[in-house]
């Protein structure tokens, strides 16, 4: 009843705007009283509505005006055409994967874990200590926080055979996040026009970063078990290039984890080109069967370029990472950082190395794969069930995501737009190739919030591709 007669009010006074025009004094609230025979809650409610609209002001002591409208003109915008001319080489960062979704959605194609999946009460802890710590107020070291270095380092080290050198703490640089050490990386160690080779699919930050950096990616195909070292080793020639970006645990897409027998042949593939193999470990905390074994500790002469990520084990807001590199690599490398950024939040720096030295992490990551375990379990059971035309090629051993391959024919973005129209967001998979797809592919992720809604979202896409 209140509402009705505020909307009442709102309508009339909307009107009384329109004529009066700018600058206009309304009724007071005793006159609109009388008028509309509400309450003075409810004739200040609808002026309150009316201000939030940016439509009337209050003058204290002198009453309520009719503010004065700015014209929304439209803008030309074309002198920008003639500045900007074409756009540099496809670099397009909007993917489905980034999306914003509303807790109404289903949402399974997002790439961060969902805030139960955190560490919350270790990240609140650290942030708090952090901002009573020095790192809250000085510069952090161009490479980073000594410490933090020699976690990173020791990470590595803890994995490394007996025999082989592992990383040095100085070998290591504290990233803001390890997207924008790609970056560093394409431009230091391969330099535009110069070609990449890359795993396809792979992940679409990837081949963002090397489009920005005018690097030539060449697709290598990978499956279950990672990319054909022969394959890889042909590319190498035909191409001339030194450097591959590769992910050997959980690749995102595709989940594939390497053997130990494609990991000791890449290498010596690498090794035999005196060529870079550029590793994303982004997935090092997210094994749910099998823990990862990163190349990095099998390096013995400064090959492998090493990035591990913090983002999504720690928490999106502290967004840190490292790359790892021996020798003048590691040096091209940090000069790009240091010119890119200088050097990375102290503070972010001092919290995260806060949670992931704490004993209490342990006991999360142990958590955290019987979690992510059942979600894959229930996301995968939910597709068997409700979508059985969406065919996973393999149930992967860690990682976030299901690699979904759908029947030929499928148009992906219509599939995705559909979905999307019924509540349920999911990845198109061609962003996640460097060239054309081999097929219709799409990608599923079940870190994000309630797995409870994973079989209507199994539903909804069953439907759709009925
Ligand atoms: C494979 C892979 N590498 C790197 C990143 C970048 O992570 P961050 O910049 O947060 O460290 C992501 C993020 O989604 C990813 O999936």
């Amino acid at each position: 009843m209140d509402n009705d007669s505020s909307t009442r009010i709102v309508d009339g006074l909307l009107a009384l705007i329109e004529t009066a025009g700018p600058g206009a004094r309304l009724p007071s609230t005793r006159v609109l009283v009388a008028e509309y025979g509400a309450s003075p809650v409810t004739v200040q409610k609808a002026l309150r509505t009316l201000a939030t609209r940016g439509l009337i002001e209050s003058r204290p002591g002198a009453g309520t005006f009719v503010r004065a409208t700015r014209l929304a003109r439209p803008v030309d915008y074309g002198w920008q055409t003639g500045a900007l001319r074409t756009p540099p080489a496809r670099v397009s960062a909007a993917t489905s994967a980034m999306r914003d979704a509303t807790n109404d959605r289903i949402a399974l194609h997002a790439g961060y874990p969902t805030r139960e999946l955190l560490p919350e009460r270790l990240v609140r802890a650290a942030l708090a200590r952090a901002s009573r710590s020095d790192a809250a107020f000085t510069r952090s070291p161009v490479a980073g926080l000594p410490e933090l270095q020699a976690w990173f380092a020791a990470e590595v080290a803890a994995s490394t055979p007996a025999g082989v050198t592992p990383p040095m703490p100085g070998d290591v640089t504290i990233l803001p996040g390890t997207q924008s050490g790609l970056g560093s990386v394409f431009r230091a160690l391969v330099g535009p026009g110069r070609p990449l080779l890359v795993e396809s699919p792979t992940y679409w930050g990837a081949i963002t970063a090397a489009a920005q950096a005018g690097v030539d990616v060449v697709p290598i195909p990978s499956g279950a078990s990672g990319p054909d070292p022969d394959e890889v080793d042909r590319a190498f020639v035909e191409t001339g290039a030194r450097a591959m970006y590769v992910q050997p645990t959980f690749a995102n897409p595709t989940g594939a984890q390497w053997s130990p027998q494609v990991a000791a042949r890449m290498l010596e593939v690498a090794q035999r080109h005196s060529a870079f193999l550029i590793e994303d470990d982004w997935a090092h905390d997210f094994g749910i069967e099998a823990d990862p074994a990163p190349l990095a500790r099998l390096d013995t002469g400064g090959h492998v370029v090493y990035f591990r990520s913090l983002t999504k084990s720690v928490a999106p807001a502290i967004r840190v990472g490292a790359v790892i590199a021996r020798g003048p690599a590691r040096d091209r490398i940090r000069n790009d950082r240091a010119a890119d950024a200088m050097y990375v939040s102290g503070v972010l720096q001092a919290a995260a190395l806060d949670v992931v030295t704490h004993p209490g992490f342990q006991t999360h990551l142990r958590g955290l794969r019987q979690q992510l375990g059942a979600r894959r379990d229930l996301l995968a059971s939910s597709l068997r069930q409700h979508a059985p035309m969406a065919h996973i090629d393999g149930i992967p051993r860690g990682g976030l995501n299901l690699w979904i391959r759908l029947t030929d024919g499928v148009d992906v973005p219509r599939l995705v737009a559909s979905c999307e129209a019924d509540g349920l967001l999911i990845g198109a998979g061609h962003e996640w190739y460097p060239a054309e797809p081999e097929g219709p592919r799409i990608r599923l992720n079940y870190s994000g919030p309630n797995p409870g809604a994973f079989a209507d979202g199994a539903r909804i896409l069953g439907s759709h591709l009925r």
